[in-house]
């Protein structure tokens, strides 16, 4: 939800920020803008829509400078323009800011400034810090890094929401300052050059060096070095970090996109979320981060799940699992209703959190709740150093890698895998056996080599997708453990297609949803052969006894759904448990060439971002 990128050092600071924007443009990707600073002025050049419409204005109108801080935009206050997009200024137009996050009291600040004879040109709530900065930088009179990081400070203990800014100055050149509360920052330490940005991934090509910064601390770069402290000038603890994964983890390599690639990587993504954490001596899962003993583990009498969009989904999944293989209540909520639905939870409930970026700020103000109330509350995270994975009092990570596209694929199937090894560990510690436990392992272990078979429908679905692209709406449908998986791909469908689908337990057709059935409009039925199949297959019949086409994903081997369905879709022999991470692999793919065949932008999706920073 924005990016920021800042860059000082020796080399020309528009390339690097121009790269650094493209990484982060999975964050948003309304309008773009970059400021430098060079012969104690300050140059700018915004654009609306995507990266690449600042590239070209570069290309015509180039800037100069080693020093610079730049932007993209996904909109929150303030339509989509030129003016709304960042850098923002003050009066003086001599003081530059970008911002991440939201300030929900600019509307009284604004106000406040208004009536002192400030004027805004924006409708955004950012405008409102570069001119509290600015003018209490002008009324201090002190020139220099120490009076502009004095201004940032006092100008911020005015504000109430969430950022993350970057802010440089002409009259202090050289210097950048970057401040956080809620939305994520990263200094890059490199030789003779640092960086600031929302993501590692804009700084990686550079340098593996970072400081994952900390809510209230404050930092500022400059070419020869840096200094962080925090806010209220007590001091910060910081720590240089190595980050583990390489620029070529994060480009697209010989995929025409980040998500077709991230649908192909995970068999290794799955691997990786199991790799280590199976015990055959003891016959469970060991997943050592959640931090508590088996006999803490024993006294949870109750789960929440909570996360959004795709993550949710996963924790739907979790619910599923948790409960039929450890016969613990559980529950999943949709981390945006956490707080306001005030779940009564019994003292020995265990939350767990669940999100890919480890930013998603629902899914933050559900931790922050949940640990309020006393609960002991634990993230499933993919990002090592987000903000959920270091508030949380542990958790699991996913260790699928980055992911760019803006559809989640990998994590999703990353995270069921950790829902197993959940219900695992949870089900040996109370009424699974030994064996049951064994039976569970040797399971596992074969998942990745399932994953890597189940590609192979790639260009059965490719054919099914151009098929039915121009359908007006579509229909999942699926039971039990699969009931998830239809959300998901409805939810995957309507991200990158832009069609509307919804996704229900198979049952629930003849309850509604049947009325939406039409020879324009195909179900997608996930009908493996599980405890459910005959259950699905008379749903089926349902709709094609009204004419609806019938896409169905079975198992091999299985005949009986080519006599009804129009496409069979299938997937390799596996426990009805694990058959959600099979049977997602081809809905992704159809959401994925569904995208294509129409044109859309497959890993930028009009109006979304990947990291969702505001609530
Ligand atoms: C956004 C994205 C979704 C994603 C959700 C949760 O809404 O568009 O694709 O599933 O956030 O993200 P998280 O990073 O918390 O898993």
């Amino acid at each position: 939800m924005c990016g920021i990128v800042g860059y000082v050092g020796k080399s020309a600071a528009t390339p690097i920020l121009i790269e650094g924007l493209r990484k982060l443009e999975y964050r948003g990707y309304d309008s773009a803008g970059i400021v430098t600073q060079s012969d104690h002025s300050l140059n700018v050049r915004k654009t609306v829509g995507r990266i690449a419409n600042l590239q070209d204005l570069l290309a015509h109108e180039p800037l100069e400078g080693s020093i610079g801080i730049s932007h993209t935009r996904w909109a929150t206050h303030g339509a989509v323009n030129r003016e709304n997009a960042h850098p923002h200024f003050d009066q003086s137009g001599r003081l530059a800011l970008v911002h991440n996050g939201v300030i929900e009291n600019y509307q009284k600040l604004r106000d406040e400034l208004i009536e002192k004879g400030e004027i805004f040109y924006s409708q955004t709530d950012t405008e409102v810090v570069a001119h509290l900065i600015g003018r209490i930088f002008e009324k201090n009179g002190k020139r220099d890094r120490a009076g502009l990081i004095e201004a940032i400070r006092h100008a911020l203990r005015q504000v109430i929401g969430t950022y993350g800014i970057a802010v440089i100055h002409a009259d202090v050149p050289g210097v950048i300052i970057g401040a956080r509360h809620g939305s994520p920052l990263v200094l890059g330490i490199g030789n003779g050059e640092h960086f600031l940005a929302s993501d590692v991934s804009a700084i990686v090509p550079h340098t593996h060096d970072v400081v994952y910064l900390n809510d209230y601390d404050i930092v500022s770069l400059q070419e020869e070095g840096f200094e962080i402290d925090t806010l209220a000038g007590s001091g910060a603890d910081y720590r240089i970090s190595k980050v583990e994964f390489t620029a070529a983890d994060i480009s697209k390599g010989d995929y025409p996109h980040y998500m077709l690639k991230e649908i192909f990587e995970q068999p290794n993504s799955v691997r990786d979320a199991m790799r280590g954490r199976l015990s055959v001596e003891e016959a469970t899962a060991k997943l050592g981060g959640l931090e508590m003993s088996n006999s803490e583990l024993r006294s949870v009498e109750r789960l929440v799940f909570s996360g959004c969009g795709t993550a949710l989904h996963a924790g739907m999944v979790g619910e599923y699992l948790v409960e039929s293989l450890a016969h613990i209540p559980t529950e999943c909520e949709f981390a945006s209703e956490f707080r306001y639905r005030n779940l009564p939870m019994t003292r020995d409930t265990l939350v767990f959190v669940i999100t890919q970026s480890g930013e998603t700020a629902d899914t933050l103000a559900a931790l922050r709740e949940s640990r309020r109330k006393g609960h002991r509350t634990l993230g499933i995270c993919n990002n090592v150093a987000s903000s959920i994975a270091r508030e949380s009092d542990g958790g699991v990570y996913m260790h699928a890698g980055p992911e760019i596209g803006v559809a989640a694929t990998k994590s999703f199937t990353a995270q069921l895998v950790i829902m197993n090894l959940l219900a695992l560990l949870l089900g040996r510690i109370h009424h699974l056996s030994h064996a049951d436990g064994l039976r569970m392992i040797s399971e596992l272990e074969k998942l990745p080599d399932l994953v890597a078979k189940t590609l192979e429908v790639n260009e059965q679905v490719r054919r099914i997708a151009c098929k039915y692209a121009r359908a007006k709406s579509f229909l999942f449908l699926g039971r039990q453990f699969n009931y998830p998986v239809a959300v998901e791909a409805a939810l995957k469908l309507k991200e990158t297609s832009y069609i509307a689908a919804s996704g229900h337990p198979s049952a629930e057709l003849k309850h509604g949803i049947i009325a939406l059935v039409s020879p324009e409009v195909p179900s997608f039925f996930i009908a493996p052969e599980d405890a459910v199949f005959e259950k699905n297959l008379s749903n089926i019949e349902e709709v094609k006894a009204r004419q609806g086409p019938v896409v169905a994903i079975g198992t091999e081997g299985n005949k009986s759904l080519a006599r009804i369905a129009d496409d069979v879709i299938l997937i390799p022999e596996a426990p009805d448990y694990l058959t959600p991470i099979l049977a997602v692999i081809p809905l992704q793919m159809l959401a994925y060439h569904t995208a294509v065949e129409l044109g859309c932008d497959v890993d930028k999706p009009r109006n979304l971002a990947k990291s969702v920073t505001v609530e």
